[in-house]
């Protein structure tokens, strides 16, 4: 190991427990509730080398539950074994694990349990309900619920626990002039607002053993008017109650900041949080950890070295990369797999989808395909791949791995596929890891020869001649032209007009001073991302027939920041509206309800409606497959990724991935 990096591996003491390094995961929700898939997923991180895991936000009691999210549970004694056996396979490497003990308060809508969500004052939630303001009695109800979690923590052999006391949960709720207007012993002074949490504090301690820590999530900065700041009361709850706790996990942002909590790559750098937390590492005794877009393990050492903080924090890093850790020490640093902020996994798990990742296809699969372990051909074969996008790469890759001998052909001068043309749009850049760590390892195999250029194009003659045994077509697909939607059907009349373009078309095309229409039903990146470009340099009216633009975008946590940046460029939306025509120089678009007909001018239309796979060449393939199995090498020809069905990149990587391990 580097020199650099030895203080990334030096242990640290948390109250009573030692960590064997300063690399930890802080809590983090996944949906696949407690049992072998949970265990098997922390147990690899551990594998990877994270001196110390912290098991997701887990319920405390009924007065909170998390429907619709599969996730952690302490609430009651039959939670206790499968997390014993989650203990004993994290200790199994080494590593420690803790809980993080949950309520959610006025955020935990209660649509299982039922019961009135519960909060330090009635404020409104957003959404259908109001939560109720705790009476003294709820107050010690919850508090001995703490108390009780803390036991059933212990009993289930975890090493320490931290408190959820961030990100607008219940503990948060009372210590933030942004939710608590109490006048009584809880409300009021910030003494008065830290009195819920240091009784909870009080219950975990009577109910843990001398050997386990007890330490915190805590938000220093919540990134709304009215409530906590770093430099305010943030840093003086924690000057008060350090005495009381043996670390605190640290970052910022609340519900109403969720994208600050959780930045995507998209406006949020990497290290982003470090800034609000290096007074506190610097000022207080106790260890302060914290996360944020810490992905370069140069950048996490420096992070030590001057004292932004005292552990490194990394919850998507280590989804994106579980051997992390072992890879810096190995030596093996250009092997981590960078994690791209593209919040996929997070914007599943927490609507109760289980956990999947972008850049790391085996998440959730540990148990059956280990990350980094693959199983020998037991009969290598020659295999070729037609299309090198990131279905492509990742078969490619892993056939590799396996020992098969692979020609990998893509048409175009690189490999990326549409993974080039999306990192290339406005705030993506980062996406182009997914590319750049494949091409990287494809490199690294001599098991695989990667050709591209127009050369590499290959023809259903060029494939039926080529000699491999495995024929393995990813040609991905194309933006379909027509502006065809889910409740059409139908080509959008006048679509085959000159000035129609899709999007990749638009981006290529020299397009300024002009008032350009873009008619969208995809509702993520690419629309967010042409609008984007486009709007720089013309008038863009963007159309479509969803209640609002880019809803793929609310669970990733990118809305604000596209929205922001699009009314900047001063793009004007009509929602609820589908194209009815396309004129010379207009288009005729009409409201999906009441529908109503309105004309906007438009020199060019840009349709970011669906994609549609290139499978010709699999097809023609296919359709002959008989006679190439009796004619030729060919034993098998596939399609995976965009090719078989136009996906999310998250998709493409995992198809891939699934077809070369089951070959
Ligand atoms: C999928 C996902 C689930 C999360 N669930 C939790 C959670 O259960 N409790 C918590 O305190 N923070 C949770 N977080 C926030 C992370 O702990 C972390 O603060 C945040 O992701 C920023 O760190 P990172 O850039 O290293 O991912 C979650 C984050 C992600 C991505
Ligand atoms: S899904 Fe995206 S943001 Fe989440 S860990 Fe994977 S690469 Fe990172």
């Amino acid at each position: 190991m580097s020199t650099t990096y030895s203080r990334l591996f030096e242990p640290i003491e948390l109250g009573p427990v030692t960590v064997p390094n300063r690399i930890f995961q802080p809590p983090h929700g996944n949906a696949y509730g407690l049992g072998q898939q949970q265990t098997d997923f922390r147990a690899e991180k551990a594998r990877g080398g994270f001196g110390l895991i912290v098991q997701e936000y887990s319920q405390i009691d009924e007065t909170t539950d998390v429907t619709p999210v599969d996730s952690g549970y302490l609430h009651d004694d039959e939670t206790i074994p499968p997390q014993k056996r989650m203990v004993d396979a994290v200790h199994a490497h080494g590593s420690k694990l803790f809980v993080e003990l949950w309520h959610g308060g006025a955020t935990a809508g209660n649509y299982g349990s039922r019961q009135p969500p519960l909060t330090s004052s009635q404020r409104p939630t957003g959404r259908n309900y109001t939560p109720k303001a705790m009476e003294r009695e709820d107050i010690r109800t919850v508090l001995d619920a703490f108390g009780d979690a803390a036991d059933r923590a212990r009993r289930a052999g975890y090493d320490g626990i931290e408190l959820h006391a961030a990100h607008g949960y219940l503990i948060s709720q009372f210590l933030s002039p942004f939710y608590n207007d109490r006048d009584d012993e809880f409300g009021g002074s910030l003494e008065s607002r830290m009195r819920f949490f240091e009784d909870a504090i009080e219950r975990v301690r009577d109910n843990v053993s001398a050997d386990m820590a007890v330490g915190a999530r805590y938000t220093i900065d919540e990134r709304v008017d009215g409530g906590l700041t770093a430099d305010g009361d943030g840093i003086e709850v924690m000057r008060r109650l350090s005495d009381d706790l043996d670390f605190w996990d640290v970052d910022i942002g609340i519900k109403q900041s969720i994208d600050d909590m959780i930045g995507p790559s998209r406006r949020h750098e990497k290290n982003y949080q470090m800034d609000y937390l290096k007074a506190a590492t610097r000022e207080l005794d106790v260890p302060v950890g914290g996360a944020g877009r810490i992905t370069d393990p140069d950048d996490a050492a420096a992070l030590l070295e001057e004292n932004y903080v005292d552990m490194i924090g990394m919850a998507r890093q280590s989804i994106s990369d579980p051997h992390w850790p072992r890879k810096v020490k190995d030596g093996d640093v250009d092997r981590i797999r960078e994690c791209i902020g593209c919040n996929i996994c997070v914007s599943q798990s927490r609507q109760g989808i289980p956990l999947v990742c972008t850049q790391n296809p085996t998440v959730g699969r540990e148990g059956d395909w280990p990350p980094e372990t693959y199983e020998d051909a037991a009969d290598p074969k020659g295999v070729l791949v037609v299309g090198g996008g990131p279905a492509g790469m990742e078969f490619a890759r892993v056939m590799g791995e396996r020992g098969h001998l692979v020609h990998l052909k893509e048409r175009d001068d690189r490999l990326g596929g549409r993974v080039t043309f999306e990192a290339g749009l406005p705030e993506l850049g980062e996406w182009n890891r997914v590319r750049d760590w494949r091409a990287a390892e494809l490199d690294r195999l001599e098991t695989v020869s990667v050709h591209t250029g127009p050369r590499a194009e290959m023809s259903y003659d060029d494939v039926r001649t080529y000699g491999a045994e495995l024929v393995v077509i990813a040609t991905g697909a194309e933006w379909d032209e027509t502006g065809t939607t889910s409740s059409s059907h139908q080509p959008v009349p006048g679509w085959e007009r000159d000035h129609v373009l899709t999007p990749t078309d638009a981006i290529a095309t020299d397009l300024s001073g002009q008032t350009i229409v873009i008619f969208d039903e995809e509702g993520y990146n690419v629309s967010a991302g042409v609008a984007q470009s486009l709007a720089a340099d013309n008038r863009v009216i963007f159309v479509t027939p969803r209640a609002s633009a880019f809803q793929e975008t609310l669970h990733t946590f990118e809305r604000r920041t596209i929205f922001t940046a699009l009314y900047d460029l001063g793009v004007e939306f009509v929602a609820n509206h589908t194209l009815e025509e396309v004129r010379d120089d207009e288009v005729v678009a009409s409201n999906v309800y009441s529908g109503d007909r309105r004309s906007y001018e438009a020199d060019a239309v840009v349709f970011t409606t669906m994609r549609e796979s290139n499978d010709d060449l699999y097809r023609s393939l296919k359709a002959d497959a008989e006679s190439l199995r009796s004619s030729t090498e060919i034993e098998s020809i596939h399609a995976v990724g965009d090719c078989v069905a136009p996906r999310r990149i998250a998709d493409a990587v995992y198809a891939g991935h699934e077809l070369a391990r089951e070959l």
